[in-house]
C-alpha cells in the first residue's frame, strides 16, 4: 500500500510501498480516507518515543485518521465492517496514519466519527481537539474567568479558544502574525500579534492583577516562566512542552501543569457530539494529498501552522 515513512529516525518522509498491516486480536483495519497533521508526527520520526515504543523501519508517520473500518481482528468487538470512524493510534511499531490503512486496537482512542462532517474534516480533530478538551479538564478552566492562549493559531489553540470562550471565559490569544480576525471568528476577545507587541506589556496592561490561566502550547521554559509570571496568584499555567517547574510556580502561589494527553474514545465522542451539534468548528485551513505530505510535514517543522493540515487519500 502506499505510505509516507522514513527509512530510520531523523530521516526525511517519503512517499513508498509498505507492506499493508493485518489485525490481530482486538484490532481493525481502518482504509484511512484522511489523516490529520500535527508536530507529534515528525517528533516521533525524530526520535521521541525511542526507549519506551518499538519502532519499525520504514516508519510510516501519522497518528490522526478518519476513515472506515475495512476487517476486524477475531477479538474485535466495538465496531463493524464498514463503520466510519476517527481517532489516535500512536504505534510506531505497528505503523503510522500517513497510508491507505491503519490497524488500531479497538479499545483504544477510535469513536464513531462525527455525522455531519466529511472525513477530511474529522481527520483535523483527534490529536489536537483531545488535547485541548484534555486541557480544559485537568486545568479546571471552566472555573475561571480569563485565559491567555500563546501560540493559539495552531491546532490546539484554535480549539482551546472555541471551548474556553464557550465556558464563558475571556480568551486573550497570542500568535505571530495578524491573526485578530480569524481568532475572533473562534471566540477571542482579544489578539495579540507577539512579533509587534510585546506580549508582557500587552497583557498587563489588560490584566494588571494577572490572567486567571495560563495555556501555553508553544514556549520553551525560559519563555513560559516569564508568561507565567503573568497568572495571578491562585492562577493555573499549563505547558503542552513540558516546561512548566511545577515547584517554582506553587512557591509563586500558581498551579503548574506540565500536560501529557491520554486518549481516549470518550474525548473523541465528546468532541464529535460538540462538532454534531455546531457548537464545535473544526479549523481545516489545508488539504493535501498523501504525494504532498513531506512537504507539507517540512512546512510544519517550520513553523506558521494555522489551524489544521489535513492529508487525503
Ligand atoms: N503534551 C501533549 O500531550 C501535547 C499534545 C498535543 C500537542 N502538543 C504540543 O503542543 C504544541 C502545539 O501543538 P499544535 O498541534 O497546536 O501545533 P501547531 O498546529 O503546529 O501550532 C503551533 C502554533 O504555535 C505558534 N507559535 C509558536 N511559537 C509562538 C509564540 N512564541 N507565540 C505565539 N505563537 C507561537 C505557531 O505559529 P508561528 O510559527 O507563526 O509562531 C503555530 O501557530 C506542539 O509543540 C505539540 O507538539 C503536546
Amino acid at each position: 500500500m502506499r505510505a509516507v515513512a522514513v527509512k530510520e529516525l531523523g530521516a526525511g518522509p517519503e512517499v513508498t510501498d509498505v507492506v499493508r498491516p493485518e489485525p490481530v486480536g482486538n484490532e481493525v483495519l481502518v482504509r484511512v480516507e484522511a489523516a490529520g497533521l500535527n508536530p507529534l508526527d515528525w517528533r516521533i520520526a525524530d526520535g521521541m518515543l525511542k526507549g519506551t515504543r518499538a519502532y519499525t523501519f520504514p516508519m510510516t508517520m501519522g497518528v490522526d485518521f478518519a476513515g472506515y473500518v475495512e476487517d476486524t481482528g477475531p477479538d474485535a468487538r466495538r465496531f463493524r465492517i464498514g463503520d466510519p470512524v476517527y481517532g489516535q493510534v500512536v504505534d510506531p511499531g505497528r505503523g503510522g496514519t500517513y497510508a491507505e490503512y491503519v490497524v488500531v486496537p479497538d479499545d483504544g482512542a477510535i469513536a464513531p466519527s462525527p455525522s455531519s462532517v466529511p472525513h477530511d474534516v474529522s481527520a483535523g480533530v483527534p490529536t489536537a481537539g483531545m488535547t485541548a478538551r484534555g486541557i480544559v479538564g485537568a486545568a479546571a478552566l471552566r472555573e475561571y474567568e480569563s485565559v491567555l492562549v500563546v501560540g493559539a493559531a495552531g491546532g490546539v489553540g484554535t480549539f482551546l479558544t472555541q471551548l474556553a470562550a464557550a465556558h464563558g471565559l475571556r480568551v486573550v490569544a497570542a500568535t505571530h502574525g495578524n491573526d485578530q480576525r480569524r481568532m475572533g471568528t473562534f471566540g477571542a476577545a482579544l489578539t495579540v500579534n507577539s512579533r509587534e507587541h510585546p506580549l508582557t506589556e500587552r497583557v498587563r496592561d489588560e490584566y494588571p492583577g494577572g490572567v486567571d490561566a495560563l495555556v501555553d502550547l508553544a514556549s520553551g521554559p525560559e519563555e513560559f516562566a516569564a508568561h507565567a509570571r503573568l497568572v495571578r496568584n491562585g492562577g493555573v499555567a499549563v505547558s503542552t512542552r513540558f516546561a512548566a517547574d511545577p515547584e517554582a510556580l506553587y512557591a509563586a502561589g500558581v498551579e503548574g501543569i506540565n500536560f501529557s494527553l491520554d486518549a481516549s474514545a470518550e474525548l473523541l465522542d465528546a468532541l464529535a457530539r460538540e462538532i454534531d451539534s455546531g457548537a464545535l468548528i473544526v479549523p481545516v485551513e489545508a488539504r493535501v494529498p498523501l504525494d504532498e505530505a513531506p512537504d507539507a510535514v517540512a512546512r510544519n517543522r517550520s513553523g506558521g501552522a494555522r489551524g489544521k493540515t489535513v492529508i487525503t487519500l
